[in-house]
């Protein structure tokens, strides 16, 4: 049976508004797959869709080869949903929320005891184990949400917005975790709108833009596209920005206007990886003391910027202001346009499984 997420042609609308048009894509077991979409994009709604608290109008999912719409006791019983907000049960202390969870899902009240512990000691929550929920911080609730999705051991893990409210440590733990957990075998849709972080955790991607799925030849596109890079200079108080600013666009044979700045930063477009090679070779060989040279953003955020951008309208990406040639980039500008003639090698994360195809091994339930 296939353990992992399955959805196609899944429609919803609340009366005029339709939150999600047509999504269709797969999460395999063992991975992490991150749903990445702007505010309002569906992904909420989507992820309700798959807990079996919320009808679709229409398509077909499968969570573990099971149907959220026809057996809704069967995928609560697999998967783990963690809301983007605690919610319920806020005069209980954070260990009876946990054994009161553990109970719902038949644990006996010793095993709910024992269980609580452990996914306190998980989250990292022991100190807080005799706290009501409501005095915990905005942080805490997350990681106690977290824990009571991870109560019955579930095959499949649904995250909304996991990551918000954590500090870097917690995020750091949730990082590790996440990956543990896929490790094991289970299924985690995560969705977040802190694309670095996402990045550092997924391993494939969906993409939502106005209720739809992004098919993967868009996101194939977005990943060819010219990006902008980061360098900078080991730090020389006696020369103005500017100056070095000057002195790299000049070891790339580059005109002024073609090179930014960004604080302590200098922003230069490359077409490609191969470009950005060659232009860390020259101004290396220029004698320039080159510290730091990397994507100015990662290849998530490159993604969804470009999506945007074209979902903003615009008939060709390539004529938005930011992307106009000549102009000197910004950081926001991190993927001016002019499409690159050679697609960019290994940009993970991959799309997951894209409208009208499988994941992998072509495998389903
Ligand atoms: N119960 C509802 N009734 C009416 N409209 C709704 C309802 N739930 C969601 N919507 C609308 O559906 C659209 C998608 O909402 P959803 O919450 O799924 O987005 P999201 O991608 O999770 O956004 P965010 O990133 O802000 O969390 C929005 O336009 C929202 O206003
Ligand atoms: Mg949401």
């Amino acid at each position: 049976m296939d353990a992992g997420i399955d959805v196609a042609g899944v429609k919803r609308s609340f009366g005029a508004v339709h939150a999600v048009r047509e999504v269709t894509f797969a999460a395999a077991p063992g991975r992490v797959t991150g749903l990445v979409g702007p505010n309002g994009s569906g992904k909420t709604t989507l992820m309700l869709m798959l807990a079996s608290l919320l009808r679709p109008d229409e398509g077909r999912m499968r969570l573990g080869g099971v149907d959220p719409v026809s057996d809704p006791a069967g995928v609560r019983r697999l998967l783990g949903w963690m809301p983007d907000s605690l919610g319920a049960w806020p005069s209980l202390t954070a260990r009876e929320v946990l054994v009161a969870t553990a109970q719902l899902y038949d644990l006996t009240r010793e095993a709910a005891r024992t269980r609580a512990d452990e996914l306190l000691e998980l989250v990292d929550l022991n100190a807080l184990a005799a706290s009501p929920a409501r005095v915990l911080s905005r942080g805490q609730k997350q990681r106690l949400a977290l824990a009571r999705a991870l109560v019955h051991d579930p095959r499949v893990l649904l995250l909304d917005e996991p990551a918000s409210g954590l500090d870097p440590q917690a995020r750091i733990a949730l990082r590790v975790l996440l990956r543990r957990l896929a490790a094991e075998g289970r299924t985690i849709l995560i969705s977040s709108h802190v694309l670095s972080e996402l990045e550092e955790v997924v391993d494939d991607a969906v993409f939502l833009v106005e209720g739809r799925t992004v098919g993967s030849d868009r996101i194939a596109a977005a990943a060819t596209r010219v990006r902008v890079w980061r360098v900078r200079a080991a730090a020389d108080t006696a020369r103005p920005m500017d100056a070095v600013r000057l002195d790299i666009a000049s070891a790339l044979g580059r005109t002024g206007p073609e090179v930014g700045v960004d604080r302590r930063d200098v922003l230069v477009p490359f077409a490609d990886e191969v470009a950005a090679v060659a232009g860390l070779r020259s101004l290396v060989s220029a004698g320039l003391p080159i510290v730091e040279f990397a994507p100015a953003v990662g290849d998530l955020e490159h993604a969804f910027l470009d999506l945007r951008a074209d979902a903003a309208g615009a008939p060709d990406a390539a004529s938005t202001p930011r992307s106009s040639p000549g102009a000197a980039p910004t950081p926001e500008s991190a993927h001016p346009s002019p499409r690159s003639p050679s697609p960019s090698p290994g940009a993970p994360p991959r799309p997951a499984a894209p409208p009208g195809s499988r994941s992998d091994d072509g495998s389903s339930a």
